[in-house]
Order: C-alpha cells, then sequence, then structure tokens
C-alpha cells in the first residue's frame, strides 16, 4: 500500500511540474545547440565537425570538470555562423520553452567566442532579438537578454565587448560573467561592471560553481551583482549562508549541471534542499541543456524524485523564480496569479 502511495504522489508531482509554470533565470543560448542543428548548421556553413555522428558527439559528452566541457562547447559554437543560424538556435530554445511552460526567460549569449572569429556583434544580437520577439508574439513567452563576458579573457576585451554592446542596450538588459572561473575571480571585472552599471544595465555573475566561496562575496561586494549564477559552494562559508538568507539574494542553480560537471557526485548528494529549507531565494535552472541532459522540466522532475522535494518546496522554487527576474512589478504580479492557479489545482491532487 504504501509503495503504491509512493507512486501516486510521484505521478502526481510529475504532473505538477509539467503544468508548473515557469520562468528560466540562468540558461546560455550556445548551452542549447542540440547536436541535430550542430550537424545541421555544419552542412549549412560548410564547417568540418571533428565527429562523425550524433551519437559520436553525445558520447564525447562526458565532462570531468568545468573545463572539460567549455573545451567542447566553444568547439560546438564555432557552426553558428550567420543572423539566421543565431535565430535557428533560439527559436529551437523558444520552442522547448513553449513544451516546457516557460513563461519568462532571461538568457545569456557569449558574445566573444563568436566576435573573436569574426562574427559581427550585430549578427549575433539580430539573431537571438528576433526569434525572441517571435517567441513573444507567437507563443506569448516573455524574456531578457543577459551578454556574459568570459572571464578567462582580459578585463579590456570584455570592455570592448561592453563598448561593442552599448548601441544594443535597448535589447540587453544585464551583463554577466561565465567561463572558467577557477583562477578568475570576480574582482578582475570590477571596473568593466561599474561601467556597465553606470551605462544602465543590472549585473549577474557565475559564482561559487568550481570557484570558492569567497569569489561569491567578491561578485556581491565589487560587482554588486542582483543574482549569483550557481552558488551552491556558498556553504562552505556558514557566514556567507546567513547574508544570502537574510539579503535575499537569488542563486540559479542547475542541477543537472553540477552532476554532470561534478559538483556533485549524485544528484541525490546535492545541496539545494539544504539551502531551500534555510531560506535561501533558490531558483532552479538548465545552464547548457543540450549538453548536460534536460531542459528546465527535466532538471525540475529529476531534482525532485532525487531530493523528495514536494508541491510546498515546488511552489518556492516557482515564486522565488519571479522574485529574482528582472520581469517588472506587472510582471510579476502576473506570474504569482498563474502559480496560485496552479498550486491550487496541483493542491487538489489534479496536478
Ligand atoms: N558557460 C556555459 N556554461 C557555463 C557554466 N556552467 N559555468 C561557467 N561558464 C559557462
Ligand atoms: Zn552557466
Amino acid at each position: 500500500m504504501r509503495g503504491i502511495a509512493m507512486i501516486g504522489i510521484a505521478v502526481m508531482h510529475e504532473s505538477a511540474i509539467a503544468r508548473m509554470p515557469k520562468v528560466e533565470l540562468h540558461l546560455h543560448i550556445e548551452g542549447s545547440l542540440e547536436p541535430e542543428l550542430m550537424f545541421a548548421l555544419a552542412k549549412r556553413n560548410d564547417v568540418e565537425l571533428p565527429y562523425a555522428s550524433i551519437e559520436e558527439v553525445r558520447a564525447a559528452y562526458d565532462f570531468s570538470n568545468l573545463q572539460s566541457f567549455l573545451d567542447i562547447y566553444y568547439a560546438g559554437a564555432l557552426v553558428l555562423q550567420t543572423e539566421q543560424d543565431f535565430y535557428d538556435l533560439t527559436w529551437a530554445y523558444m520552442e522547448r520553452c513553449q513544451a516546457d511552460k516557460v513563461r519568462h526567460t532571461e538568457i545569456f549569449f557569449d558574445a566573444q567566442t563568436h566576435t573573436d572569429r569574426g562574427v559581427a556583434f550585430e549578427t549575433v544580437v539580430k539573431g537571438i532579438t528576433r526569434a525572441l520577439s517571435d517567441g513573444r508574439e507567437r507563443m506569448g513567452i516573455s524574456s531578457h537578454l543577459i551578454l556574459c563576458f568570459l572571464r578567462h579573457l582580459s578585463a579590456e576585451a570584455a570592455m570592448t565587448t561592453l563598448e561593442q554592446a552599448l548601441p544594443y542596450r535597448d535589447h540587453i538588459i544585464g551583463v554577466g560573467l561565465d567561463s572558467s572561473e577557477k583562477g578568475h575571480p570576480p574582482e578582475k571585472f570590477t571596473e568593466v561592471f561599474d561601467r556597465a552599471r553606470g551605462e544602465g544595465f543590472l549585473t549577474v555573475a557565475h559564482a561559487g560553481e568550481e570557484g570558492p566561496a569567497a569569489y561569491i562575496e567578491q561578485a556581491l561586494d565589487l560587482l554588486k551583482v542582483q543574482r549569483i549564477d550557481h552558488g551552491v559552494r556558498c556553504v562552505e562559508d556558514p557566514l556567507l549562508v546567513r547574508r544570502l538568507q537574510k539579503e535575499q539574494i537569488p542563486l540559479t542553480v542547475c542541477p543537472l549541471s553540477n552532476v554532470r560537471l561534478r559538483v556533485f557526485d549524485r544528484l541525490a548528494d546535492h545541496n539545494l534542499k539544504h539551502l531551500l529549507d534555510a531560506g535561501l531565494c533558490v531558483t532552479v535552472n538548465s545552464d547548457d541543456p543540450a549538453y548536460f541532459g534536460g531542459y528546465i522540466g527535466q532538471n525540475l522532475l529529476e531534482t525532485t524524485r532525487a531530493l523528495n522535494l514536494d508541491l510546498d518546496d515546488l511552489e518556492r522554487l516557482a515564486r522565488n523564480a519571479v522574485t529574482a527576474s528582472f520581469l517588472d512589478d506587472g510582471g510579476k504580479e502576473d506570474l504569482m496569479i498563474q502559480i496560485d492557479q496552479w498550486r491550487e489545482q496541483a493542491g487538489q491532487g489534479c496536478g
């Protein structure tokens, strides 16, 4: 009987997760490049791939750490060359959003990965924003775009990239910091982020994924970020955990990514439930779904199973993501009402 009841709860949660109105806050658009589209674009642009088949590509996605992933991820992005390529990439992600009931998404793009090999900043932004605009019109999915600086490159290169972004200020809501974390502390980018904030951009940064808790503090105190991307290593500093809770600094956690990049050995070892119970503003996101085995719905589902999350936990995750988003107050209220309605239905056992 107990077993049957547990299966019933599992099915109910699966249905509740499928129906939950979602907000995604940590998604690298280049990380949504599925092998099928990689092959199609390689053919279209006459780019030679180091893989003979889609199966071979997937077999290569066996990572030992962040850097081993980044090497393959940057190589995959070489197939992206024209505005239409960036449109097709982003449109494919919007279709996944629609299937997953994502109502709002805030997307990172790595401009330097493209501009450093001669693709114009304008080409990248135009392709992505055209697809986001179509997603808004045809699917009712709202979105914001965030320019990430590659932290393994110099602060001067980041400043040049920021200057390239200025004419597109209407399309880019904020700036972020990603790529190889260890050895590239947030303090390296203090001046760039000062300038970005002065120009009206909001700020976020990857910190405490592979790097130490001190990088999270630097991102808060020196880069003055509104959110921390990942942040799971905050637990190494209890004072920092207390600060994150007190100031309700959002963490955009990416559970499947953390397992694939060996931040945690198994999903069951992930600290997300611990952080949620400690009252932190935790959210669930997909990071680079084409490389890590699932989009936001799959991240929620697998995390729910591994950590025994209940409906209250799921509701908290849904509301945290709305609160942590860069939507205006009206947009947030609309989504909170959708979550009220979802929770009422889910609570009645209709999922
Ligand atoms: N770029 C794409 N995914 C990333 C991640 N998980 N960490 C740092 N940089 C990234
Ligand atoms: Zn990321």
